[in-house]
């Protein structure tokens, strides 16, 4: 009997260690240990063995058993173990996990140069105002003191809406309507920039896009003087070039602003390239906003982001700003 044991026993271990899943081990654990096993029957037959046979039989059994039980116990912790981990793996959400190269995005240009142009106006004590892009004539003409027979209207080659009477809605030409709804909204003192798109009937070339995008900027306060617009408009550019960029005023015209002046940067070469416009804002402005020119004066200004993301970023070609070709974007 002791023989049949053993051979039980070597088989047991084999039977354990090639088992693939618990529930193979389950089924062996029913038959090599249940009611119905041979080591049970084993067992019973003890009771009909001499007593010096029974001894030696009797160990037998419960030395096998405890082998059994044992390489069960086993099976079963190395077959949860891997079950555990077959389903960790399905289970698996790796966020480092990529496929291919890495490719980090970018903020476009415009937007680089946006939020450049804000960080130095708002280090310089100026708050973000903004405005819509579908403007009435009264916000984008009449109120800056450009009436309905000003020659400098057709200047701005404006885009019409076909909304309401004619030439009555468009998109605006430039950012200076912020400056009114600011002042219509906003007791003086005020320091604003308004950066955002403007529209006019341009075509596309090197150096204009039909749709652009402008900042304005606004100071109303007292004792205002065009000292301070070129001190200010000179601190900005340092601020976004670097101390080599030059800047200078050159006398103007714009009907919301006496005197005005265009305002230009020095490129490396030496040659200067024009920015955009500025000046003291004419009292009419003032006043048809319900500001009192006799208490309050303000300088203004306004100039093309697009222009300047070119300059700063070396572009050929002010059109590579809305090509979306990514292999160009992709650079900066
Ligand atoms: N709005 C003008 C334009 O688009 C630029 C400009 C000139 C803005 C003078 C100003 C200013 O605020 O004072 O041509």
């Amino acid at each position: 009997m002791i023989d049949e044991l053993e051979a039980l026993a070597a088989s047991a271990e084999q039977r354990l260690m090639a088992a693939t899943d618990l529930d193979g081990v389950a089924a062996l654990d029913a038959e090599l240990l249940g009611k119905k096993s041979q080591l049970s029957a084993a067992k019973k037959k003890l009771g009909t063995l001499e007593p010096e046979e029974r001894k030696a039989a009797g160990r037998a059994v419960n030395e096998i058993r405890q082998a059994i039980e044992a390489g069960i116990s086993a099976a079963r912790q190395r077959l949860s173990a891997a079950a555990r981990q077959i389903q960790y793996d399905a289970e698996r959400l790796d966020l480092s996990e990529r496929l291919g190269e890495i490719r980090r995005g970018s903020l476009h240009l415009n937007t680089q140069a946006r939020d450049r142009l804000e960080d130095v106006f708002v280090s310089m004590g100026y708050t973000i105002a903004e405005g819509p892009e579908v403007e009435t004539a009264w916000y984008n003409f009449e109120a800056l003191n450009i009436p309905e027979w000003h020659p400098a209207r057709g200047s701005f080659d404006t885009i019409f809406v076909d909304l309401g009477e004619p030439e009555e809605v468009m998109l605006r030409s430039h950012t200076s309507p912020v400056q009114i709804r600011t002042m219509e909204n906003t007791e003086p003192p005020i320091y604003i920039v308004a950066p955002g798109r403007t529209f006019r009937t341009d075509t596309a070339d090197a150096t204009h896009l039909p749709a652009f995008n402008q900042i304005e900027g606004l100071v109303v306060d007292r004792g205002i003087t065009l000292g301070d617009l070129a001190g200010t408009i000179e601190e900005f550019v340092h601020a976004f070039f670097g101390g080599e960029v030059k800047t200078r005023l050159r006398p103007s015209y714009f009907p919301f602003t006496e005197p005005s002046a265009e305002f230009d940067i020095s490129r490396p070469d030496g040659s200067w390239l024009e920015l955009g416009g500025c000046g003291v804002v004419h009292p009419n402005v003032l006043a048809n906003c319900g500001i009192d020119p006799e208490e309050w004066q303000g300088f203004a200004f306004g100039f093309g982001i697009d222009r300047l993301a070119v300059m700063r970023y070396e572009l050929d070609d002010i059109r590579e700003l809305v090509n979306n070709d990514v292999r160009f974007l992709r650079q900066f």
